[in-house]
């Protein structure tokens, strides 16, 4: 069943049981409130027949003042302790049919004679003693029955339209709501059989929910799009920068293939560019494998680490390997805070790498506490990046001079995997630098990761 369907019948449903209840109750209120005035009309005129008798310590009122109170379809009667009639005065031989009754306090009847209700009320007459005997007084109440009848077909006919009016509106509202549902389908359909990602429209008149979904569809499409963006550039880029390397690799194996191995000084030449470009290539794909490692969102193994001890660990390493170095200040220890200890010391060493390949000096390394972040500063006194590469510094296989990373074997990734497991500790990474001068890469690691997500609401 079609959505705007059930909602109309729903709704119909719903508004059939209100008519319902609130017709039972106007029905049977009206009833009440017509009675109730009928009979209270009935005990006033009582009650002035009994106080217009001149003779108040006796039952024989006069026959003409009972007439005078009679009304058409009714009677007036008089009735002794023994509920015998003493004076009756009528215009309805049915009504006569009713049995008297003596009563000592009012009393009130309503029955059904012939299709119509009886009113009757009862007033005791009394003598300064006692009860002395009873006022009877007997009504149709004619016009009620039809008045009931109006009544019904009146709410018979309101009902009706009701419900009419319920469908047509639910229909009119169901299409309001759907429209915009059903465009937004027919746009995820269109996606889904040409398969070229676009936003949905977004109109004003969309309802509140419906702007919102369409709105977080537009941004999972947008970041679909990204994503294949990049996707696309990566292996573009990655096929170009594989290419290099192999058509270096191709050109000096044909040349051997074409003069032989004769030539020492070109073989030899040969051997050593084919071995350099193969261990390019052996870096880069290890480097490619590090970056989709870096981009897996889900693989931190967060623990209390001391910055201290573990960089002051690399540092010596890499002391020891490059012959260079490297100085550690800090303003307390220890510096704790809850990273994946081997993501963060492959952070390190990359970043250490280039300031060992891109200076000549000493590097000094920079731990301080914040409230919330640990500030880790790299500062080498090296070539430094012109202005306008910093930006791009952190783009995979991006780097500033291609034929001077050839000559230091760098593959532009380093600073990309970096970046990524920077973000993934949700940290920030910022590069400050000026030619000829040095570079300074600034790190900012939450304490915990939980606390900056907090921080940043
Ligand atoms: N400390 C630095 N001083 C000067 N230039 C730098 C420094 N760090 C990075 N760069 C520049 O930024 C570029 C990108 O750095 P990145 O670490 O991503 O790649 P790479 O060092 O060339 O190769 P690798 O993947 O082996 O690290 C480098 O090629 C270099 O030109
Ligand atoms: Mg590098």
């Amino acid at each position: 069943m079609k959505t705007t369907t059930k909602i109309n019948l729903l709704t119909t449903a719903w508004l059939i049981c209100i008519l319902f209840v609130t017709n039972v109750f106007v029905f049977f209120s009206f009833m009440k409130i017509t009675v109730d005035m009928e009979k209270e009309a009935a005990f006033r005129k009582a009650h002035e027949i009994i106080e217009a008798n001149r003779a108040p310590n006796s039952i024989s009122l006069p026959r003409d003042l009972l007439e005078s109170y009679l009304t058409d379809h009714s009677f007036i009667r008089v009735v002794n302790p023994h509920a015998k009639v003493i004076i009756e005065v009528t215009n309805d031989r049915y009504l006569s049919k009713i049995k008297a009754k003596f009563v000592t306090k009012n009393e009130s009847q309503l029955r059904k004679m012939r299709e119509e209700q009886v009113l009757l009320v009862r007033i005791p007459i009394s003598s300064p003693r006692h009860v002395i005997g009873t006022l009877e007084i007997g009504e149709r109440l004619m016009g009620l029955e039809m008045r009931k009848d109006i009544l019904l077909s009146i709410l018979t006919v309101c009902s009706v339209i009701a419900v009419f009016l319920s469908l047509l509106g639910g229909k009119w509202l169901s299409n309001v709501i759907m429209h915009p549902i059903s465009s937004m389908i027919t746009s995820m359909k269109e996606i889904e059989q040409s398969g070229v990602l676009k936003p949905i429209l977004i109109q004003n008149n969309m309802p509140d929910e419906l702007q919102k979904m369409a709105m977080t569809f537009n941004r999972m499409i947008e970041r679909l799009q990204e994503n294949l963006e990049k996707q696309k550039r990566f292996v573009s880029d990655a096929s170009h920068e594989l290419k290099t390397p192999l058509t270096v690799i191709k050109s000096y194996a044909d040349l051997l293939k074409r003069r032989g191995v004769q030539n020492e000084a070109m073989v030899q030449e040969a051997i050593e560019t084919i071995y350099l470009e193969a261990t390019r290539m052996q870096k880069m794909a290890e480097a490619l494998l590090d970056l989709a490692a870096s981009e897996k969102e889900s693989i931190l193994e967060v623990e209390p680490v001391n910055l201290i001890s573990a960089l002051s660990h690399i540092l010596r390493q890499l002391q020891t390997v490059y012959a260079r170095p490297i100085r550690l200040h800090y303003s307390q220890n220890p510096i704790m805070a809850e990273v994946d200890e081997l993501k963060m010391k492959q952070v390190m060493i990359i970043l250490l790498d280039n300031a060992i390949k891109y200076s000549q000096d000493p590097i000094d390394v920079f731990l301080e506490q914040r409230e919330k972040y640990v500030i880790i500063r790299i500062k080498d006194y090296g070539i430094g990046i012109p202005k306008e590469d910093i930006k791009h510094v952190f783009e995979r296989f991006y780097r500033v001079d291609k034929s001077r990373s050839r000559e230091t074997g760098g593959t532009g990734l380093g600073l990309s995997i970096a970046q990524n497991i920077v973000r993934q500790h949700r940290g920030e990474i910022h590069i400050d630098s000026e030619l000829g001068k040095g570079t300074e890469v600034k790190l900012l690691i939450p304490i915990s990761p939980r606390c900056n997500e907090n921080n940043r609401g």
